[in-house]
């Protein structure tokens, strides 16, 4: 373990910047029952490029059909508090991206590509949850921030974390075993750290602290089993293999039986046919290429 590297990486999860004052307000706003649609619009309207990039992800096809909404008002009223929170969410997520383009775009525009994914993915598992025990717009953000720890050590580290990232990519692995033991700390640890600071609610911080082990998460924590299954989707789709929800059960099984345990446990239930309907759910809403296009500015 290199102390140093830790030392580098934890330094860099305390100064990581902030999320703009636009955001937490807004996150604030739409997480309590009590707000009014005006204070919400009021808490946009100062930030012009917030404002933008409403407009445009209300009228692109990212939230179903494409809709003609001309104002922050209108587009309150017809997309409700919580998709705005998601796209200005998203848009925040873009941006802190954005901001390491610059060293390595390649590793930094796969992250995003595949964060991005992982929401989409998280929404549609949820949507289906017979029980609608599971917000579908929670589980698109808890999806769109579990590998945030990747992007702190990515901007940590450029060049050593560089190499591990394009190793595990190539190996097609989601997590990298040497990862700790070279950094001394995981992605997982590091982002749940991050989100901890940036004080977001303890479901999103176990979707980041254990989508690789959701079996270690507190108990109640059902996040990290969407995320965790969530992110195996986004891979097959990225990697262009061609297992069917049989195939990927069956390896789940083999290979951590405890998971599926765990889905037995939460009264998840899940069977081969449903991941078939996530999986080309999650196709069919890739093929708009708008999708990876649409938050850049
Ligand atoms: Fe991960
Ligand atoms: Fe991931």
């Amino acid at each position: 373990m290199s102390s140093a590297n830790t030392t580098t990486i934890l330094k860099q999860i305390d100064s990581f910047p902030p999320l703009p004052a636009t955001v937490n307000r807004v996150m604030e706003i739409t997480g309590n029952p009590e707000s009014s649609a005006n204070e919400l619009m009021q808490a946009i309207l100062p930030d012009l490029a917030m404002c933008a990039s409403i407009l445009k992800t209300a009228n692109s096809a990212f939230f179903g059909r494409p809709r003609s909404v001309c104002s922050i008002q209108e587009a309150i009223v017809v997309l409700g508090f919580q998709e705005i929170r998601n796209i200005v969410l998203t848009q925040a997520m873009f941006n802190s991206f954005q901001k390491f383009r610059n060293t390595n775009k390649k590793n930094i525009d796969a992250l995003w590509q595949h964060s991005l994914t992982c929401g989409l993915a998280a929404r549609i598992i949820a949507s289906h949850n017979r029980q609608n025990r599971h917000p579908p717009s929670q589980l698109y953000i808890a999806g769109l921030i579990h590998d945030i720890g990747k992007l702190i050590m990515l901007s940590a580290l450029p060049n050593s974390y560089n190499q591990v990232f394009e190793l595990a990519e190539k190996l097609r692995y989601s997590f990298f075993p040497e990862e700790e033991e070279t950094f001394g700390i995981s992605h997982d640890t590091a982002g749940m750290r991050l989100l901890n600071r940036w004080l977001f609610p303890d479901q999103f911080c176990f979707s980041a602290g254990y989508h690789h082990c959701p079996d270690h998460a507190p108990e109640g924590a059902t996040f990290p089993l969407i995320i965790q299954m969530a992110d195996i989707l986004s891979h097959i789709l990225q990697t262009g293999e061609s297992l069917d929800g049989k195939e990927l059960l069956e390896m789940i099984h083999d290979f951590t039986p405890a998971i599926t345990q765990l889905w037995v446990h939460y009264d998840l239930n899940w069977q081969a046919e449903d991941i078939d309907i996530w999986l080309s759910e999650l196709r069919a809403s890739l093929e708009d290429e708008s999708v990876f296009s649409l938050f850049n500015a």
